[in-house]
Formats: C-alpha cells, sequence, structure tokens
C-alpha cells in the first residue's frame, strides 16, 4: 500500500513571515501523515521558518531545489547537507521551470538524486513532456528517457523510496490540467518503465504524483486512478484553505 502524498511546491513566493502565518493555518486540520503525506516545499529563503513552523505537526516538509555537491565554490546554490542539518524530509528536483530556464539537464538531475539520498533527503524527480511532443505524439517516448537518465545508477531500495512527479509542461500553471485518464496513463507507463528497469516489487512502491492544474475541484478524480498516488501543486497550494481541501481530499 503507498502512502498518497500531496504537495505544494511554492515556487517563487512567499516570504519568511508568511510561510509561518500558513503553517500556523494549516498545522492542525492535517491529515495523519500515515494516511495522507501533506507536504510543502518552499524556496530556500522560507526553509528555516517552514522547519521551526512545522516541527511537532504532521506537515512534512522540503525544498525547491539542491546542488549535487554539499559545499564548495559554487555561489548562489543549495547545499543538500544543509537541507538535511534544517531537517528537510524532501527535496523537488528536475521541475521543468529548472530545466527550461536554468538548463537543468538530466545528469544534473541524476547527480542531485544521488546526492539528495547521500543525505538522507527524499527527491521527487519530476519529468513531463511540451505542448510539441505531446502533439507529436512523442510524450511517452520522452517521459521514459526522462526517467531512465534521472534513475541511472539508483539501487531498488532507493527508487521505492523515492516519487516521480509527472507534469505535462503544457499543464502547468495554465488552468488545463490533463484529464485523469491521460495523466493516469503516463503515470502507468512510468510504473511499468520502474519494472523493466527494477522489478515488480520496486515498481508498486514507487509514489507517483500528477502534477498541472491540480485544484480542490479536481484532486479526488485524479486520485481515484490506480497509479496516481499523490498531487504536485503549485497555485492551489499557496492558500491554507485550498491546500487544506487537496490534503483532507479522502473526507
Ligand atoms: O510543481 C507544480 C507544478 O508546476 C504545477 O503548478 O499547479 O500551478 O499548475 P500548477
Amino acid at each position: 500500500m503507498r502512502t498518497p502524498i500531496i504537495a505544494g511546491n511554492w515556487k517563487l513566493h512567499m516570504n519568511p513571515k508568511q510561510t509561518t502565518e500558513f503553517v500556523a493555518a494549516v498545522k492542525d486540520k492535517l491529515p495523519e501523515a500515515s494516511k495522507v503525506e501533506a507536504l510543502i516545499c518552499a524556496p530556500a529563503v522560507d526553509l528555516e521558518s517552514l522547519a521551526q513552523a512545522a516541527k511537532g505537526s504532521e506537515l512534512r516538509v522540503g525544498a525547491e531545489n539542491a546542488y549535487f555537491e554539499d559545499e564548495g565554490a559554487f555561489t548562489g546554490e543549495t547545499s543538500p547537507k544543509v537541507l538535511k542539518e534544517m531537517g528537510m524530509n524532501y527535496c523537488i528536483i528536475g521541475h521543468s521551470e529548472r530545466r527550461g530556464y536554468f538548463h537543468e539537464t538530466d545528469e544534473d538531475i541524476n547527480k542531485k538524486a544521488k546526492a539528495l539520498f547521500a543525505n538522507d533527503i527524499t527527491p521527487i524527480i519530476c519529468c513531463g513532456e511540451s505542448l510539441e511532443t505531446r502533439e507529436a505524439n512523442k510524450q511517452e517516448d520522452w517521459v521514459v528517457s526522462q526517467i531512465k537518465a534521472a534513475l541511472a545508477g539508483l539501487s531498488a531500495d532507493q527508487v521505492s523510496n523515492l516519487v516521480i512527479a509527472y507534469e505535462p509542461i503544457w499543464a502547468i500553471g495554465t488552468g488545463k490540467t490533463a484529464s485523469s485518464d491521460q495523466a493516469e496513463e503516463m503515470c502507468k507507463t512510468i510504473r511499468d518503465t520502474v519494472k523493466d528497469l527494477y522489478n515488480e516489487e520496486t515498481a508498486e512502491n514507487v509514489r507517483i504524483q500528477y502534477g498541472g492544474s491540480v485544484n480542490p475541484g479536481n484532486v479526488k478524480e485524479l486520485m481515484a486512478k490506480p497509479d496516481i498516488d499523490g498531487g504536485l501543486v503549485g497555485g492551489a497550494s499557496l492558500k491554507p484553505d485550498s491546500f487544506l481541501e487537496l490534503v483532507n481530499y479522502q473526507d
């Protein structure tokens, strides 16, 4: 049985004060983490406030990016080792905005996954195709190739424990959600890929999220699909009420 995981990705929104206020507003209304994991991934400048405010609650905390070195002359980067010291449970890597605007490669993402595991932080590895790729009906090849590259050299045990987020770029922030059937189809393809690369048990264990205009109105339908284990949510995770509706979708 996979525990569902609903994660907010705040992107470049919120400051430390807003972070503290947000957590205060949600922390007593969250589901038990053993039933549904509720996670906020915040900008690096907010992580100390996030960790402090979430202490002792069911809220899981995470970063939106990390570098693949723990320290050194890498101006502007974020150390996975320090994220661990700050109490981060998860870290998003390979978001399409990082790949697109900041030119992150599949190889970078693979190195980041390894660096996070070395620091006991669970990676949330993002993948997803552009509109152009979908219109050319090449989305499966594209996503399978991203997954193969991201997982290269990871053990079955590591893959069993990580999270993959399928986010079609054309559905991000556009209000245009993939249909639940389109989302399920690709999440199943990802699970089948993990089965081919590893084994059935690993494929059954890995959690796969869908992301792209998830909101309180569509979360139930998406979560009812057998291969969708969670959501990676941008815009609808920024307000406490909406985040609470998402994470309490089972009520
Ligand atoms: O990481 C989250 C995704 O980019 C989705 O963003 O929910 O605003 O479409 P969105």
